[in-house]
């Protein structure tokens, strides 16, 4: 469904995407490019360069994006309207692994200027594998100080792909490199879940809500789930994958971020720096659950047929699931625990927060009193804030049954918020790229957050030895290992879908 068009005046730019013909800018930043274009909030003197190594023609790269635009993107495709965009695009062949070539890059990227961009504001987009920023950042650098001639006074900003390193040394180390390019504001680290509108609304519906606002904390919650399933596996991105695993592919960004937000601390002022500061705490505070040992707290599990996969190893340990049992070590979460699951090839796509609340214990008598079967199981309140597919808010809460005498069941209330506004929420990366535009950082991850995840993760691993950790088996379609499941079965848990 298209959305209302909502213009905001944003500065004339160029866009230059690296790895202008890979996967992330077919399946996601061209859709995201056209949606923004037909809502007319791209600025009228937007262009965008795709940088590839293979050889074609301009020409020949607007009919690829088009296909894969029209495959990808939730607009309908409508050729009319992607004409005028597809003059603004051009196609550079250049081989971004060679020092050689930034001169020629930074001249076609001046030439384009001129005829399309006065402004010379510039907008670089790193789509492309992860061992390639450090050098692509140098590189950008060593262009900048040879040919500061050809600039204009316009801005450079750069957009930067997840994984952010691969652990904490290789962090500071990318960070180095691309701070010795461009200043810290105009760098846009991208953790693409901060751009999931459910994520901001998770803030509003904790902090807005007096029905939810005192209750959030070790008082009255039993238990936090966070879940990020999906059910493709690796695709094509073997390589990376099998040196990466969930842990760090996606515990270390997108869950983490998911935790912060909803367990940190009220931020006094609607400030970004407060709330950064206060993610900043929270995922300081972060551990692993303290008692029985890692191999209960920590489950690492790999897909059925994962070795077989193109560019795995062939006895690959690589985990494509995890699930971690963690505290917060502060005064509103002690002695509640937070599980978090995210695997590949599992039984359907979803990402969502259950909150368990405490079962009311201090109202048994009266319920009994009052003749109400209350040892069925089913007193629990669940709040579940769903991120995707489908976006919404789900409350279970506890009623008599209509026509019986003493039987509770639980019933739902839930808020779906298409059907609601009629409105799909706007993808990620269409909000990310209009921020980046806009010069906007409330939903790009900072340095700091990044260094402080790290540190909980390679301290994870340091600690209890997880390199060596073993992964079950699990098959394909399912909600992965049974050791995931008695996990939370032995508290008398289970993991809510
Ligand atoms: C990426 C991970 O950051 O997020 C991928 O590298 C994962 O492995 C993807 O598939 C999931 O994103 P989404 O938005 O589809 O949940």
């Amino acid at each position: 469904m298209r959305r209302g068009a909502n213009p905001v005046t944003l500065e004339d730019c160029t866009m230059v995407i690296f790895g202008g013909t890979g996967d992330l800018t077919k399946r996601k930043l061209a859709p995201a490019l056209f949606n923004l274009h037909i809502e007319g909030k791209l600025p009228p003197g937007f262009s965008m360069i795709g940088v590839g190594r293979k050889e074609k023609s301009s020409n020949q790269y607007r009919s690829e994006l088009a296909k894969a635009i029209s495959e990808h993107s939730f607009e309908t495709w409508d050729e009319e309207a992607w004409a005028p965009l597809a003059e603004k695009i051009d196609y550079l062949q250049a081989d971004i692994e060679e020092p050689a070539s930034y001169p020629r890059i930074r001249e076609y990227i001046a030439e384009h200027n001129t005829s399309r961009n006065p402004l010379g504001n510039e907008l670089y987009y790193l789509a492309v594998s992860p061992h390639l920023f450090p050098p692509l950042a140098e590189n950008l650098g060593l262009e900048k100080t040879s040919h500061t001639g050809s600039f204009t006074q316009g801005w450079r900003r750069v957009m930067i792909e997840k994984p952010f390193g691969s652990n904490l040394e290789t962090a500071r180390s990318l960070n180095k490199a691309l701070c010795a390019t461009f200043d810290d504001q105009n760098i846009y680290r991208i953790d693409h879940y901060l751009g999931k509108e459910m994520l901001h609304n998770i803030l509003v519906v904790r902090f807005i809500n007096t029905v939810f606002e005192p209750l959030w904390n070790n008082t009255y919650i039993d238990n936090v789930q966070i879940t990020v399933a999906e059910n493709e596996g690796i695709g094509n991105r073997g390589s990376y994958y099998d040196r990466t695993g969930a842990m760090r592919d996606m515990i270390q960004s997108h869950l983490l971020q998911m935790l912060a937000v909803v367990a940190m601390e009220p931020p006094a002022k609607a400030s970004l720096d407060e709330v950064i500061n206060n993610k900043l705490s929270l995922i300081s505070a972060v551990r692993l659950w303290p008692e029985n040992g890692p191999a209960r707290n920590v489950i690492f599990g790999q897909y059925e047929g994962y070795n077989q996969e193109n560019d795995v190893k062939e006895n690959s340990t690589t985990e494509t699931y995890v699930a971690l049992k963690l505290a917060i070590d502060n005064s509103r979460w002690r002695g509640v625990p937070f599980y978090l699951r995210t695997g590949k090839l599992l039984q359907e796509k979803q990402a969502r927060v259950t909150i368990q609340f405490k079962k009311p214990a201090g109202h048994h008598s009266a319920a009994i009193s009052a003749g109400l079967d209350v040892e069925n199981g089913n007193l629990l309140n669940l709040l579940t804030l769903k991120m995707q597919p489908s976006e919404g808010i789900v409350f279970q809460f506890n009623i008599k049954k209509p026509a019986s005498v003493d039987e509770i069941v639980p019933a739902t209330m839930d808020f779906c918020q298409q059907c609601a506004f009629q409105i799909n929420s706007p993808e990620a990366y269409e909000l990310l790229i209009a921020d980046a535009i806009k010069g906007e950082k409330a939903r790009f991850s900072s340095w700091e957050e990044i260094e402080k995840a790290w540190q909980l993760i390679d301290g994870i691993y340091e600690c209890y030895g997880l390199s060596g950790l073993k992964s079950h088996l699990y098959k394909p379609g399912t909600w992965g290992p049974a050791e995931a499941e008695d996990m939370l079965s032995a508290q008398g848990l289970q993991w809510w879908v």
